[in-house]
């Protein structure tokens, strides 16, 4: 009690904030989401997103080293496949010989110690834009789940470390893992997207890979039968409950800054690393307002993934990755 206590003792110097500091974020916190494109040096920029690129492999692969150096241990892998690829069964997912397929390989053969973590899920490759396989007018959870199965062991036959389904279909870590394990990978693990929102914040992302939702009268113009109502709670909780249980190794919550009660209440519930992605519109909005010089980028970019690491997270997928690293080895 005051005048025996006094908080601004622990405030007076940096060195003494620094002794006390509860939280310290380093790169080996983060993962690095990646667009990969078709083609050999091709960079392409994303308006909605500056500073972040679709390159193709080998650019990819230069990048991916550099990140090394810096500290990076993990990178998340999306691709942009071409429309002719596209179709409402996803069958370009599996591919052996697939974009993302090459692009594992590429990356584990130049960088062995990085972690690669490619997106499961069927939206890039889905003429409709949707995670899942359409049938009369639906998403059907149990046909995209076989896809997924699928998928994520021709990740693990190329060479990834973990796969990360971000679609949301039930069940799918269950049958993910037990694909896996039949083939032989128990060593591969699962990130999975667990409490993943229905949010407007994933907007530039779907420009960088152009996989929004198409317009059209016959199918869901919105991924909300799938994704999760941003005004729940008790369902981000029980989502993850069962991610565990079916054998994910790391839950994910996401987006980040807007839903870091959910963060909190996931990381108390569950005792496997929980994951937080910070997302494209969040990165948008933070280099929005710096270009205007309404904020002070680096702070804010610092404050955000400190806050993240302090509401819980034990690994951050963030585009803020290199330019924090970057920052942090000053
Ligand atoms: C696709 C996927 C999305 C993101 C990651 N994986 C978009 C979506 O669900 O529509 C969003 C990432 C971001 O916004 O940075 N399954």
């Amino acid at each position: 009690m005051f005048p025996l206590e006094r908080g601004r003792r622990l405030r007076v110097s940096e060195s003494i904030r620094s002794l006390v500091r509860e939280t310290i974020v380093t790169p080996a916190d983060f993962m690095f989401p990646m667009f990969i494109a078709e083609g050999s040096n091709v960079e392409e920029a994303i308006p909605s997103m500056p500073g972040i690129y679709r390159r193709s492999i080998d650019l990819t692969v230069k990048e991916v080293k550099e990140l090394y150096a810096l500290g990076i241990r993990a990178v998340n892998i999306y691709v942009k496949v071409g429309e002719h690829l596209k179709d409402n069964t996803g069958k370009e997912a599996w591919n052996p010989n697939g974009l993302m397929q090459q692009a594992i390989k590429a990356i584990k053969d130049a960088c062995p110690e990085m972690i690669v973590m490619p997106d499961v899920a069927l939206d890039p490759y889905s003429i409709y834009g949707h995670d899942g396989i359409i049938g009369k007018g639906k998403i059907l959870n149990d046909p995209t789940v076989e896809a997924l199965m699928q998928m994520s062991v021709s990740h693990a036959a190329a060479g990834a470390d973990f796969v990360a389904p971000s679609d949301m279909m039930d069940g799918r870590v269950l049958r993910i893992r037990q694909a896996l394990d039949t083939s032989g990978y128990t060593d591969v693990g699962i990130m999975s997207y667990s409490a993943k929102y229905a949010s407007a914040f994933y907007g530039p992302f779907r420009d960088a890979l152009d996989s929004a939702p198409v317009d059209n009268a016959e199918i869901p113009k919105d991924k909300k039968t799938y994704q999760m109502d941003y005004a729940n709670r008790l369902e981000a909780i029980k989502e993850a409950l069962y991610d565990v249980e079916e054998g994910a190794d790391i839950v994910m919550v996401k987006p980040g800054m807007a839903y870091l009660d959910i963060v909190r209440e996931v990381k108390d519930a569950v005792h496997v690393p929980v994951a937080v992605f910070q997302v494209s519109g969040e990165y948008a909005m933070v280099k929005a307002a710096s270009e205007r010089g309404w904020l002070d980028h680096d702070k804010i970019m610092m404050e955000q993934l400190t806050c993240i690491k302090r509401a819980g997270a034990s690994l951050i997928s963030t585009y803020f990755a290199k330019e924090a690293a970057i920052l942090l080895s000053k």
